[in-house]
């Protein structure tokens, strides 16, 4: 059983191979819709998942993954990975800054290890449970801010435009009430904002375990909670990644935007 180090090592050095694969960008991005005509699948997704998925095969041969592209596959050891290999595909279409490649590996169904790599800043978030987070190697810790009127807020939406209104409405109701609202573009790039503290907050609703995994992992090492709204768990509904103080503050004010019932189309 490889100890969470060791899990993190393989997480960063498979997120830069498939950094390096992004960053060969062809003219011919081969997009493909998936959920809505806005959810694409590039070429490039697939090309840098499959070098993920052969470097854990190599690596970790009796580790189930679980990976955006290319769904899951069994395993019968105790480490579940979960890779997305670009976070930030609409950016990348657009060749706009972020974007990212997210592993994170679980044991025993708790987070143990997370890498994201920032492509075009070339900065690799790692995160280690009990062990901390850096950027580049160096420690990370997320802002102490606890007035949401002074918190610049990060968030994201879906692709289905039903849940957009859904999440408009929620943004709507929050932006008079914040500093400000930042939309990056990357799931994972946004919690490992939290973690740099390059933001306050974060929320986003309807976000995939692919999405999530590593990001949180980096902000709660960070010093930052993140959780669901009323109780429910990381990733169902709402996340909302903050420091301690500013999550209840932030809490209160999601949930009177409406934000607890916002769960998106199954
Ligand atoms: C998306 C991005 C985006 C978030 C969406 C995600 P993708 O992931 O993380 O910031 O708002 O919810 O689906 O499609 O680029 O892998």
């Amino acid at each position: 059983m490889a100890d969470a180090r060791e899990l993190a090592d393989i997480a960063a050095e498979l997120a830069r191979a498939a950094g390096d694969v992004l960053r060969q960008r062809p003219a011919d991005l081969g997009i493909e819709s998936k959920s809505t005509p806005t959810d694409a699948v590039t070429v490039m997704d697939r090309a840098a998942e499959k070098v993920v998925i052969e470097g854990l095969r190599v690596r970790r041969p009796g580790d189930r993954v679980v990976a955006e592209e290319s769904g899951d596959s069994t395993g019968a050891s105790r480490v579940v990975w979960y890779v997305d290999p670009l976070d930030g595909t609409v950016n990348y279409l657009y060749g706009l800054p972020p974007y990212a490649v997210s592993i994170a590996a679980f044991v025993d169904g708790q987070p143990a290890a997370g890498a994201v790599y920032d492509v075009s800043r070339d900065e690799l978030f790692l995160g280690v449970a009990g062990g901390g987070a850096t950027c580049n190697g160096s420690p990370l810790a997320c802002r102490r801010q606890t007035d949401p009127a002074l918190s610049l807020v990060a968030t994201g939406f879906g692709y289905d435009a039903a849940f957009r209104l859904a999440q408009a409405r929620v943004v709507s109701a929050l932006l008079p009430q914040v500093r400000d609202i930042r939309r990056a573009g990357s799931a994972a790039l946004d919690l490992c904002s939290v973690a740099a503290g390059r933001v306050d907050a974060y929320y986003e609703a309807g976000m995939h375990i692919w999405d999530w995994a590593a990001g949180a992992l980096i902000a709660r090492e960070a010093g930052a909670r993140v959780d669901g709204l009323a109780g429910r768990p990381t990733g169902e509904g709402v996340t909302l990644a903050a420091n301690p103080a500013l999550f209840d503050a932030m809490h209160e004010l999601l949930i009177s935007a409406g934000a607890g019932h916002l769960l998106p189309p199954s």
